[in-house]
């Protein structure tokens, strides 16, 4: 009894493993089919994809008009209503969410750092960088040499297979073995340190031979306050090149027209300040916007309770929310503070859908470490000297109530600005931690002393006056003082390379860049120039092309500064014509 109840147990339960295996064999067989059919759709799907960004460029509208550049301001809001692509960017993950799977990745990238520092003996890209940065430098920094990049600017241009296979293999890299990121946005914003962040992005793209998105027909800046659009980039419209890797000047955000400029990976992000310091920088430096022009002080202006500004007038907007502006947002106060709270974490949610990265001013150099660990670089690498500063005698300190009265004034701005000041220090805690970057930040410091200690002169920044090398001089404007460098004599020539790139002002290093990069362009430009346009045409014509350039004419006719650059200004005026 007993063991026919066994035999028979053991009887079903073989049949039933029999069953259980042939039904897990048709299961196989079903998902390998179902496995099949997918691929061939999804890569039927990618093909579609790279399809439509290959014919981009085919569908980018002419250059600006004549009729609108008349107009600039105005047609501003209704260029190019496109379809906005809702494809969100690729390499963009939600670090707040998993704090722990970023800090592993830190770790694991620091780990494959130092494997690979001390397996191979990469040589460093700037030779001069070698030279005396790391050496009699006690303790080596946390990559000594650059790691092995692979050369992507040899890979052909993307055609459909082979730039899916690239993205999806940076992902991988961005995860085992942190690959330096070339393909970078860097919204610049105004009066945020912002010259800083761009010179060291110019160096590392000349020095990897990268190709930046400049702005069109010589420009200094994307036709700002016009909203970005694609083809305000030299290159895009006559499809002369090919991919680009850094789009950086000044522009006016605008997501979907930026990323038919730049590729899928593409790393974005910006930098805030204090919207209270901000704005005091803001009335110096724009004295003679129309909000301004008949106030004597900034406490005057907020007393009145801005009367004097009325949005709608053009150039307005650097008085009011203009980190809010530049970021391609409305900018316009809110009404009552349930707007305020509406509106405030809308523009919140637009940045961080579309920035990954946002830095401090106010903690600088704790910023330039999370943009090295962001971008996998090396600290020389965001080693940089303050450009574009304002010299201590032009600053004034703000009142309590003043303080008061421009939060309130830029609400938005000063939600904004609190809300990313607090993701960056949680940022720092769940990544590096503080101590890590106190380390890193202590190390910047040495180095850049070191360098100044190398490459200047009088060691520091000086007043424009004093710039020997007329070249050299930063571009001066409203009243604010705009200090500059002198190269130190004798320098071997590498070093001295680097320290002129080191303390090349804006303007001259992106038409420095624009001349490298378009020869041909520029040559004409140059001819053009010769043929014998009157000075004055030339700065009606600068005038009537950018509207940065009217406000800075206009600013330079009025106030008679005695270390006013003028004839830099007008240099700067003729190579816009
Ligand atoms: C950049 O290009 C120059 C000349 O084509 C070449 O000598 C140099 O090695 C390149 N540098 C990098 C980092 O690719
Ligand atoms: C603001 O400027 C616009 C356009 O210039 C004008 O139509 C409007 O009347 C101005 N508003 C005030 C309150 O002055
Ligand atoms: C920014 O964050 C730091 C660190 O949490 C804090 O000490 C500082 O007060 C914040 N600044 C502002 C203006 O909120
Ligand atoms: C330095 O550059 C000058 C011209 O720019 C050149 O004549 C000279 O030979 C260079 N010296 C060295 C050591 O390369
Ligand atoms: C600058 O001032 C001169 C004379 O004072 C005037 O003729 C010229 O139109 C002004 N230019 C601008 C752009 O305001
Ligand atoms: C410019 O300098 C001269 C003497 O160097 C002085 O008399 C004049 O007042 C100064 N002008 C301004 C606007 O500072």
């Amino acid at each position: 009894m007993v063991q026919r109840c066994v035999r028979a147990a053991c009887c079903s339960r073989m049949r039933f493993m029999w069953f259980s295996l042939m039904f897990l064999t048709v299961l196989c067989v079903a998902l390998q089919m179902m496995g099949v059919a997918r691929q061939a759709r999804s890569s039927k799907e990618l093909k579609l994809v790279s399809e439509q960004l290959v014919r981009m460029p085919a569908e980018m509208h002419g250059p600006i008009k004549n009729r609108d550049r008349k107009n600039l301001w105005t047609v501003s809001a209704a260029i190019f209503e496109e379809p906005v692509d809702q494809q969100p960017f690729i390499q963009r993950k939600d670090k707040s969410e998993n704090p722990h799977s970023e800090e592993e990745r830190v770790q694991v990238l620091e780990d494959t750092r130092k494997k690979r520092s001390s397996t191979t003996k990469a040589a460093p890209p700037i030779e001069a960088n070698k030279l005396w940065l790391d050496q009699d430098f006690p303790k080596k920094p946390q990559r000594p040499d650059f790691p092995k990049r692979i050369p992507k600017m040899k890979t052909p241009p993307p055609s459909d297979d082979k730039a899916d296979k690239h993205a999806v293999k940076s992902l991988v890299d961005d995860t085992v073995m942190c690959q330096p990121k070339n393909h970078i946005v860097f919204l610049k914003t105004h009066k945020t340190a912002s010259s800083t962040i761009l010179n060291i992005l110019y160096r590392y793209g000349e020095s990897h031979n990268l190709t930046f998105a400049l702005p069109a027909k010589m420009q200094s800046q994307l036709f700002y306050p016009i909203f970005f659009a694609a083809h305000f980039v030299e290159g895009v419209r006559s499809r002369s090149v090919k991919e680009f890797h850094i789009l950086c000047n000044h522009m006016r955000f605008r997501s979907q027209e930026v990323r038919k400029v730049m590729p899928k990976d593409t790393f974005y992000f910006s930098i805030l300040r204090n919207p209270v310091a901000m704005m005091e920088s803001l009335f110096v430096y724009y004295k003679s916007i129309p909000a301004f022009r008949g106030v004597k002080s900034l406490e005057e202006f907020l007393i009145q309770g801005g009367r004097s500004y009325n949005a709608s007038v053009p150039y307005n907007h650097y008085a009011r929310n203009i980190l809010t502006f530049d970021f391609g947002l409305d900018n316009t106060a809110p009404k009552s503070d349930t707007e305020l709270d509406k509106r405030s974490a809308e523009v919140i949610a637009a940045v961080e859908r579309d920035f990954p990265l946002i830095l401090i001013s106010e903690y600088f150099d704790e910023s330039l470490v999370l943009l090295k660990h962001a971008l996998c670089w090396s600290l020389d690498d965001v080693l940089s000297f303050r450009l574009n500063s304002r010299s201590e005698r032009s600053r004034r300190p703000l009142r309590t109530e003043t303080a008061e009265r421009l939060k309130e004034w830029n609400s938005l701005d000063w939600r904004l600005y609190q809300h990313f000041n607090a993701t960056f220090w949680k940022r720092i805690e769940s990544t590096l931690g503080r101590v890590k970057l106190q380390q890193e930040v202590i190390l910047l410091r040495a180095k850049r002393r070191k360098l100044e200690k190398t490459c200047l002169q009088e060691g520091g920044a000086v007043d424009p006056a004093q710039v020997q090398d007329s070249s050299l001089k930063p571009f001066q404007y409203g009243v604010a003082v705009i200090q500059g460098y002198n190269l130190r004599l004798g320098l071997n020539n590498d070093t001295r390379q680097l320290c002129q790139r080191l303390i090349t002002p804006e303007l001259q290093y992106t038409s420095a860049l624009y001349t490298k990069q378009f020869p041909q362009l520029s040559a004409a430009a140059a001819a053009k120039k010769k043929i014998g346009v009157s000075r004055s045409t030339a700065v009606h014509r600068a005038v009537e092309r950018n509207v940065e350039t009217n406000v800075h004419t206009a600013m330079m006719n009025k106030t008679s500064h005695n270390n006013t650059n003028k004839v830099s200004m007008h240099e700067q005026l003729k190579q816009f014509s």
